[in-house]
């Protein structure tokens, strides 16, 4: 992004948003913005309520304060479709695809392009999976089984579905968990170049290497408090783990 560029405004945003489960307080009052064009890492130690936060914008959970801004807009959404229209992707560690259906139908999944007669169009689903695929610059056949497939696999199939749904923020919840080495890479490949086109990225991962690699932005989030939102650039792995374990630390054990 250019530096001397004025800020743009976030797509995305989370702005003083506090979920409670029974006494649990998961968040209290994050905030969080998600630009164009930019890979933002959520970092936290486990519990800190990450997950929490992604299922506040993908429409998972209702907060129970504060708002969801879309292009700077509150919004509402009552479940993950809500999220889902309004341009917003979520991949899982691990995704659920069909295994009985081809990569192909996962993608158009319920909304196939028919011809007349109300006909499923199998050419124009296998021309517009296999688009997708070289805009990602994966290499998996559109008539392939789901089932089989890698969970890397499985992410890219997500992540191409959520193009053909013309999704603008890409958001990821550990997806290297159960990855190898040269998936991650790929996967990181695939981030990279949505990013280029102009994607916001939320990344979480416990791998603080990762979130230097692919990332330009970090939240750290402790025991469901927001505690910064600051560029990745200049900043240590100390620095971060000092956010996310507690600046006190050192003064606790001298
Ligand atoms: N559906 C739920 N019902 C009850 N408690 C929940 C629920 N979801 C999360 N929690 C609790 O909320 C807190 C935050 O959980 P969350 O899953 O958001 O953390 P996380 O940062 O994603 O952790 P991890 O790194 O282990 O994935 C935890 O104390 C968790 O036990
Ligand atoms: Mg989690």
């Amino acid at each position: 992004m250019n530096q001397s560029a004025p800020d743009p405004a976030p797509v995305l945003a989370l702005k003083g948003v506090s979920k409670s489960f029974g006494a649990v307080r998961a968040l209290r009052d994050v905030s969080l913005q998600l630009f164009a064009g930019e890979a933002h890492a959520l970092a936290g130690e486990n519990g800190a309520g990450k997950s929490t936060l992604i299922k506040a914008l993908a429409g998972v959970h209702r907060p129970d304060g504060g708002e969801v801004l879309l292009d700077g807009e509150p919004v509402v959404f009552h479940g993950p479709a809500d999220a889902r229209d309004a341009g917003i992707a979520v991949i899982y560690q691990e995704p659920t695809l069909f295994p009985d259906l081809s990569v192909a139908e996962n993608i158009f999944m319920g909304r196939q392009p028919r011809r007349s007669l109300g006909r499923i169009d199998r050419g124009a689903v296998h021309g517009t999976t296999a688009a997708l695929m070289r805009r990602l610059g994966v290499d998996l056949a559109p008539d392939r089984p789901a089932r089989g497939l890698s969970i890397a696999d499985q992410q890219i199939v997500e992540i191409a579905k959520a193009l053909s749904f013309d999704a603008r923020v890409l958001i990821m919840d550990e997806p290297t968990a159960a990855l190898t080495g040269s998936e991650t890479a790929r996967l990181f490949a695939v981030v990279r170049a949505l990013r280029a086109e102009g994607a916001a990225v939320l990344f979480i991962s416990h791998r603080l290497e990762e979130i230097f690699a692919l990332c330009q932005r970090v939240t750290t989030l402790r025991d469901g408090r927001w505690i910064s939102s600051e560029p990745l650039e200049g900043l240590t792995e100390e620095d971060l783990v000092r956010r996310m374990v507690g600046r006190d630390l050192d003064d606790l054990y001298p």
